[in-house]
């Protein structure tokens, strides 16, 4: 995107005019692969399990919401605690719309030190940070985005950043670190009085444990996570983070108040609820994850091993712009993540990805001719 001209009667910030906002294209196409959403809908028994609950809150609209989002909070709480057989409690949980407002929150509570993340990686970390007006050091990555964890740690003793970001599995790579590289993370990050933020929006695809199984050894730690992906729910907008309470407590200090409607907080209640349904297509987003995969690497192109529900790939020819524009041509809507030639395509359903698969196929056979 080239850069836009402010008038010169705008008194904006100088350090935003150079920025571009966030700009996924929203375009209509027959197979939208390119914000890695979980593609399959809710069931009409939980939308309508949804409005119920809406109209009882909305019964109540002329009051605000509870402000502190406390039921919401246990019932994170206590999802999180089922998944990774952890005892986190209500104080634990910080709940906001989407998790880029959680993002948003950290940087405004801890961001009078530089921020630090490898890259590539979500570029709305820099993003967010920027806009807040908080400083924010690109750290890098091995060519084959794997993370040097050594250069990490030195990075981070360098920077001395208050917050250094890692996701895992890693957009718009799908690349994962473990456990124990995490804890290497959170140990230097202590060291320079820092916090570590994992940002877990794709763990749920992933088959290495979650890093809240830390936290209690590392108070410094904190784990993001969303409904929005594997969850099935990203149009209600709920994010959050589990992490030490004093961490929690400085939440309160930055939120705005009754940030997250009553709206919100029923609609993501009732989501929990029907938690076995909502997750219950991540097992056939994977295996379709491999077979997408598998369908690349028969045609010549290289995939990075993934271990989210979207595939970075590379291998073609074409200038990565071009092969975007022909697959949208064919009604195909992925990815171009500014990355040297490659794209990403999120896995969708099984007509979406044959779609997407066969629309690939043909562009690159005219390719080669
Ligand atoms: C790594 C990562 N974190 C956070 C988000 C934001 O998700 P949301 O604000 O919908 O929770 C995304 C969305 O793409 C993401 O890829």
């Amino acid at each position: 995107m080239s850069e836009k001209k402010w008038p010169a009667w705008l008194p904006l910030r100088q350090d935003l005019q150079p920025l571009s906002p966030y700009g996924a294209p929203q375009v209509p196409a027959e197979a939208t692969l390119n914000t890695n959403e979980n593609p399959y809908a809710p069931s009409p028994e939980l939308a309508k399990a949804i409005s119920d609950r809406i109209h009882q809150v909305a019964l109540n609209l002329n009051r605000y919401p509870d402000r502190d989002a406390v039921l919401l909070r246990k019932s994170l709480a206590a999802f999180i605690n089922n998944l990774s057989s952890t005892s986190f409690n209500a104080d634990q949980i910080w709940a906001a719309n989407g998790s880029n407002e959680i993002i948003q929150s950290l940087f405004m509570a801890f961001g009078d030190r530089q921020t630090l993340g490898f890259t590539p990686s979500y570029s709305m970390h820099p993003l967010i940070a920027k806009v807040i007006g908080v400083q924010w050091v690109d750290g890098g990555r091995r060519p084959d985005f794997s993370l040097d964890l050594e250069q990490a740690v030195k990075q981070i003793s360098q920077e001395k950043p208050s917050l250094t970001f890692i996701t895992t599995p890693n957009n718009p790579t799908g690349t994962v670190i473990s456990l124990d590289e995490i804890a290497v993370l959170a140990e230097a990050a202590a060291r320079v009085n820092g916090l570590l933020v994992v940002d877990e929006a794709y763990a749920e695809f992933s088959n290495l444990p979650s890093a809240v199984t830390l936290i209690k050894k590392y108070p410094n730690l904190i784990v993001i996570r969303t409904m929005s992906k594997a969850f099935a729910f990203a149009g209600a907008r709920l994010g959050y983070l589990i992490a030490d309470p004093e961490i929690v407590s400085a939440m309160f200090l930055v939120r705005l108040p009754y940030h997250l409607s009553s709206l919100t907080q029923a609609a993501a209640e009732v989501a929990l609820e029907f938690q076995a349904e909502l997750l219950g297509t991540v097992s056939s987003l994977i295996d379709a994850r491999e077979f997408v995969t598998s369908e690349l690497e028969k045609m010549g192109l290289q995939v990075v091993p993934s271990q989210a529900n979207f595939i970075l790939f590379t291998g073609f020819r074409l200038e990565q712009g071009q092969l975007w524009r022909q697959l949208l041509d064919r009604g195909v809507l992925i990815r171009d993540v500014g990355l040297l030639g490659h794209l990403r395509m999120t896995i969708g359903n099984e007509a979406e990805n044959r779609k997407f698969i066969a629309a690939l196929q043909e562009i690159l056979n005219g390719e080669s001719q």
